[in-house]
């Protein structure tokens, strides 16, 4: 079988070797083709993967091209991993919204609608590529902002591309373990879009044990999910929300927090990932122990901001294993390749799965995946206050959509001026200029000039 990744030259493809190693099970991956568009890159990662696969005598073959059209042929599934502007683009997105007082950060709010107009046109040519040239294949997309960029390439590729996030699993594993219970024998009733889901209740043998978890204040506040929100608020929500709802039910906090950081996530990742490729290039650097220095390092960082917001504290050792994506990821090839049947948590389209949105809207949810793909499972509809979110998003990505496929300026403005973390027209109309001064990725939103 053969994988290729896009953005093979990211960081976290080590992350995904890892798994694929790891899979002793007939019909794996044999073949990974490693795409990228800076060769600089491509060497790092692959030296890292040389290290990883030593040892192992039938470790899965790695080539790498600069190629896009060579490294989509003959793939029976593709990985979209791409980062558009780099992570300077992922800096400027925060440092403009913060210099108007909105948050930045890359999936929500004002940050994740310049990423979602930058990214979705060069998503886009890839899916329209991917349906020329190997229409077979199924396509895992990785990249952020995940919901809006798997809706674009879906009408491109129809139910054959499918979106991953860790984050819901992760917040399932750390509930189940919080209780005691074995994540591997509860059933997680999880909605929502990404970064914007629910967790409403963790079923074992049948019954519902999440009322449980919110009346252990001890539980409760020992993991991630509880400490950030604190207890009393899930409690009075009645549900485990995503960790990426605190932007929005801490945001004073959040871009309070963001503000007032010595450097954004974005720049902060920027200086540690230049760092990173640099000291890669430098004769006598250990690639794996470099590689695995630097993935801790960027998780105990992880949402720093918002924890030192609300003094949550520091993550527990067992969420820096980054064991998360590429695992929903591995499931959900052989499940497809092998018609493994199983149910994965993943942004597909609804399919009416989740009222009121329509059937073409991308939601996060759990899905039935064997060889025919991914079917969404309806679930209890969303509590009110969750379907007012969820619609005033989906609206949000659906008018970036708009305008990163046409060009329409004024869809541009509307996704700004509408998302519910930016509070006036006026911040959206700066917004949308400050954004189209200074990231390139965006001049096809510029007025033609006469
Ligand atoms: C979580 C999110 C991903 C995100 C990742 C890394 O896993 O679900 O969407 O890409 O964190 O975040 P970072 O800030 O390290 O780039
Ligand atoms: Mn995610």
């Amino acid at each position: 079988m053969r994988l290729t990744i896009l953005g093979g030259g990211g960081f976290r493809v080590p992350l995904v070797y890892r798994a694929l190693l790891a899979d002793r099970g007939k019909g794996r991956v044999t073949h990974v083709t490693l795409h990228d568009l800076d060769p600089r890159r491509l060497d790092a990662i692959v030296k890292v993967l040389r290290e990883q696969a030593a040892g192992y005598d039938d470790a899965p073959a790695v080539d790498v091209t600069t190629d896009l059209d060579e490294a989509v042929t003959g793939a029976d599934f593709v990985f979209s991993a791409i980062r558009v502007g780099g992570l300077a683009g992922r800096a400027t997105d925060e440092r403009v919204a913060l210099e108007l007082g909105v948050l930045g950060q890359e999936t929500v709010g004002a940050g994740g609608i310049a990423y979602g107009l930058r990214t979705i046109p060069v998503a886009v040519d890839i899916a329209r590529r991917i349906a020329r040239l190997a229409p077979d294949a199924w396509v895992i997309n990785f990249t952020n902002p995940a919901g809006m960029v798997t809706e674009a390439m879906a009408a491109h590729l129809g139910d054959r591309v499918i979106g991953i996030c860790d984050s819901p699993v992760g917040l399932g594993r750390r509930a189940a373990q919080a209780l005691g219970v074995d994540p591997g024998r509860a059933w997680f009733d999880y909605a929502g879009l990404n970064h914007l889901g629910w967790l409403r209740a963790i079923r074992v043998d049948g019954v519902d044990v999440l009322p449980r978890l919110l009346d252990d204040e001890s539980a409760l506040t020992s993991f991630e999910e509880g400490k950030l929100f604190g207890a009393d608020w899930l409690r009075t929500l009645g549900s485990l929300p995503n960790e990426y709802l605190h932007y929005y039910y801490f945001n004073r906090e959040a871009v309070a927090g963001a503000r007032s950081a010595e450097k954004t996530r974005g720049a902060f990742l920027l200086d540690q990932q230049s760092r990173f490729y640099e000291r890669m290039e430098a004769p006598g650097t250990p690639p794996f122990a470099t590689w695995d220095a630097t993935r801790l390092e960027r998780e105990v960082t992880y949402m720093a901001e918002n924890r030192e917001a609300v003094d949550a504290g520091e993550r527990n050792s067992c969420d820096l294993d980054s064991g998360g994506y590429e695992k929903v990821a591995l499931a959900l090839m052989r499940a497809i390749a092998l018609d493994e049947r199983t149910t994965l948590i993943l942004n597909v389209r609804g399919r009416g799965a989740l009222k009121p949105l329509d059937d073409e809207a991308v939601v996060e949810t759990n899905c039935h995946v064997d060889a025919n793909g991914a079917r969404p499972i309806i679930g209890e509809p969303l509590a009110g206050h969750a379907v007012g979110l969820v619609t005033a998003v989906k609206a949000v990505e659906r008018d970036v959509i708009r305008a990163a496929t046409t060009g329409d300026r004024a869809a541009a403005l509307r996704a700004f001026a509408l998302h519910p973390l930016v509070d006036s027209v006026a911040v959206a109309r700066r917004l949308f200029d400050g954004y189209l001064a200074d990231l390139p990725g965006l001049d096809y939103l510029k007025e033609p000039r006469v």
